[in-house]
Parts: C-alpha cells; structure tokens; sequence
C-alpha cells in the first residue's frame, strides 16, 4: 500500500505549459487512493480546464476568492491549508516561485500556500534561462529554507524549442518523489513495534471461558498508527472482530493470556517499542475441564489461578525498548499508575479511568492520561480512539529521540 493512501493532497496549479501534465498526476494521486483538491490560478486555466481537473479529482476545483456562478461563496483559503496532509505545486513557475518566496498574496493559491501547515512540495517547470536567472536560483533556495521541498526539473525540449533545463518532472517522477519523501521522514522507519490488543478468553471447558469487553480497538489503532509511521507491526490479539489490512502490519490472533505471554516472549527482544494494550485476564480456572461441564442443583466452584504478568514479565527483560503498559482504574487513578510504571519497569503507562464516560472498553473514543517515568502526567480530552492512538505515539516519539 502507498503511503498516499489515504492522504489528502491540494495540488496547485500555475500557469506554465506543462499543467497540461497536471490531469495524470491527479489521476495518479487517486489510483493510489489519495484524497485530492486541486485550486488554480486564474491565468493555469488557459493551458488546462478546471472542469477536467474536477472531473479527475472528484472534486470541484477553485481558482478565486469567490465564484460569482456560486452565489459568491468564499472559497476559504485557511480551511484548505488545514485541510491538507501536503500541498504540491506543480507547474510552479518563476512568477509564482518569486511571490511565495516574497509573501506576495494576490491569489487564492498563495493565499492557501502562506496558510498551508502541512508539506509544501513545489516542481519548477520554465524555460532554460529563466530556470538559470539568479533571481529564480534565489527563489529555490528561500523556500527550500522556508522547508519547502523541491522536486527538481528535468532537461529535455522545453515548450520553447530550446533543449535544456527547465522542464517539470514528469508525474510518475513527483509521486515516487513524494512518496519516497514521506518514507524517509517517517519517524519509525525501521522500527519494530510489539502491541497486544483486545481480551483473551481463559477456557472453563471446551465451550465456556472467563472473558471480557474489551473490543480490541484501541490495540488495532495503535497498530495502524504505527504502521501508517513507518514502522513494522507485530500486532497479538486477543479475539476480536476488528480487521486490519497493512502490509507492516503482521497479525497473530491468540486465545488465552498465557498464548500471549508466548508469542509476547518470542517478538519482544527484537522490539524496540512495546505497547501492551491487551485486557489480559488476571485469573483463569486452575482446571480446564475435558468434557463441558453438566447442569447440577448445586453450587458451582470454580477454583482459579493467576496467569503470568506479561507486562511485568517484560520490564524484567527490558534492555533498549520502550516499554508502554495501559492501566484501566476505577480509584485513586494516578497513585495507581505511578506505582505501576515503577513495578513494571515502564517507559509510559496510558491511564483510562472508568469514571471518564466515552472512555475505556467497546466504545470508539477514550479519554487518557499518559505519565512518563519521571512521573510527570499529561491529561487528553475525551477523542476517538484513532487519535488517542496518535497522541500516544507522540509521547513514544519524544523518548525515541530524547
Ligand atoms: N497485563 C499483562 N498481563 C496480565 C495482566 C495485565 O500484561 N496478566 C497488562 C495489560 O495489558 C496492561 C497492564 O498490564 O497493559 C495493566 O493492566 P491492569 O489490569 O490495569 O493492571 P494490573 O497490573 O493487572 O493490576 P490491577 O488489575 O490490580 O489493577
């Protein structure tokens, strides 16, 4: 799967020749199942048509602060730029190059370019002695300064007739680009990560176990946050219903805790991050029975024992890896905690308190607290569970590279 996938892309368009190449980089964009927007300056639609681009994008496509044909609706230029995961501008040409560099504003692209957060990504497209001109070589270094990042032209026959530098790369060439880009940027590249996700269920006999409500979707977040990271999962689940399909992402669906523990031990040592999510039982029955057990008048004793504390079990082993315990309370939260992440050896310890509503098991939000091992506590609002799963890679992120 491309690192697209998924992503929201504004594409700009400026007025040189080679917007015409514009429709198959919209149309790339969305084979790979990018989300894609495309804004316009007014003098691009002379080489290409806003309503092929809209066509392609599946969206409509603006080149104004207001359309008239819309009843004048403001095409809000700073929801654009927040809208984004990254902008590319492509053609840009030294005409736009020079005001982005300057702070000019007279468009709805560079007024959606100052206001941009995310990547800005720029592919110069002019002819050979423009693309030479000191004043465009100055406009490419300010904003590679400003940490925009620049595809570079290509040589070849330049609109001109001219052969030479100049030339925007081809599409093909900005989405490896691109995708190569945010590869290399991805903060876990190249790292390991172990989750455990959703309960385990300890047999009573071969039909009836001690189980709980976890759903398994706060560890399968975290999974795909880390994949869509960089970084390689080995997510170990408890049954659950939820579904991943991530090429970094390898599943192993186990019963009981003490399966857990196993397949735990196996992955751990070659972890560098480690994120036990799971809802472990803390007691399984000491006997499994062989045969189911029968209905009787009588009382039913259930003797039961222990299973192994993974969590803990893994603190003990701990060399390099960053090791992330979870803690469901229901009182005295954060004494609790503390203590936890000092008797488990942990790196964080992320906190639901059932007293939270739309926190802890079977829902799609959770509220947290995340302490470090300076005991030192952050508190989060009440969110989907989607970006609890981003908030604490956050935290893993700043120990990785403290
Ligand atoms: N955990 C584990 N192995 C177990 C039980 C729990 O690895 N047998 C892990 C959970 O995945 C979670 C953490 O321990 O990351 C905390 O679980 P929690 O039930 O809150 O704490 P316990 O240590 O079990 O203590 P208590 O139930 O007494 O609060």
């Amino acid at each position: 799967m491309s690192v697209l996938n998924g992503k929201k892309v504004l594409l700009a368009v400026t007025a040189g020749i080679a917007a015409y190449k514009t429709a198959s980089l919209v149309r790339l964009f969305i084979k790979l199942d990018a989300e894609v927007k495309v804004i316009m300056t007014p003098a691009s639609k002379d080489f290409i048509t806003p309503l092929t681009l809209s066509t392609l994008s599946k969206n409509p496509v603006h080149s104004a602060f207001y359309e008239e044909e819309e009843n004048e609706l403001w095409n809000n230029h700073v929801e654009l730029g927040l809208w984004a995961d990254l902008m590319i501008i492509a053609p840009a040409t030294a005409n736009t190059l020079a005001k982005m560099t300057n702070g000019v504003c007279d468009n709805l692209v560079l007024a959606t370019y100052l206001s941009a957060k995310c990547p800005v990504y720029f592919a110069p497209a002019m002819d050979l002695d423009m693309y030479q001109h000191p004043s465009t070589k100055n406009s490419l270094n300010r904003l590679q300064e400003f940490g925009n990042v620049m595809i570079p032209a290509t040589s070849g026959e330049l609109a001109s007739g001219l052969v030479g530098e100049g030339r925007m790369a081809e599409p093909e060439d900005i989405v490896s680009f691109i995708e190569k880009d945010i590869l290399h940027k991805l903060p876990l590249k190249n790292k390991r990560i172990l989750i455990t996700a959703g309960p385990t269920h300890e047999a009573i006999d071969p039909v009836r176990f001690i189980g709980n409500h976890s759903s398994g979707k706060m560890g399968f977040e975290l999974a795909k946050a880390a994949a869509n990271l960089g970084g390689e999962v080995v997510l170990i689940s408890g049954p659950s219903n939820q579904f991943v399909n991530h090429l970094s992402i390898k599943r192993v669906d186990i019963i009981s805790a003490e399966e857990m523990f196993k397949e735990c031990h196996k992955y751990y040592e070659n972890s560098d991050i480690a994120i036990l999510s799971a809802a472990v039982a803390d007691y399984r029955p000491k006997k499994i029975a062989s045969e189911k057990i029968k209905k009787k008048d009588s009382a039913l004793t259930i003797e039961l024992e222990p299973t192994k504390d993974i969590l803990k079990s893994l603190g003990e082993l701990k060399k390099n890896q960053i090791l992330v315990g979870f803690a469901l309370e229901t009182n005295n939260e954060i004494e609790n905690a503390k203590s936890k992440i000092e008797s488990k050896n942990l790196d964080l310890i992320v906190l639901n308190s059932l007293r939270d509503s739309g926190a802890g098991f079977a829902t799609d939000t959770n509220k947290v607290s995340i302490l470090d091992s300076n005991l030192n506590c952050k508190e989060f609002d009440l969110k989907e569970k989607s970006k609890v799963a981003s908030d604490i890679f956050n935290e893993i992120i700043l120990k990785l590279y403290a």
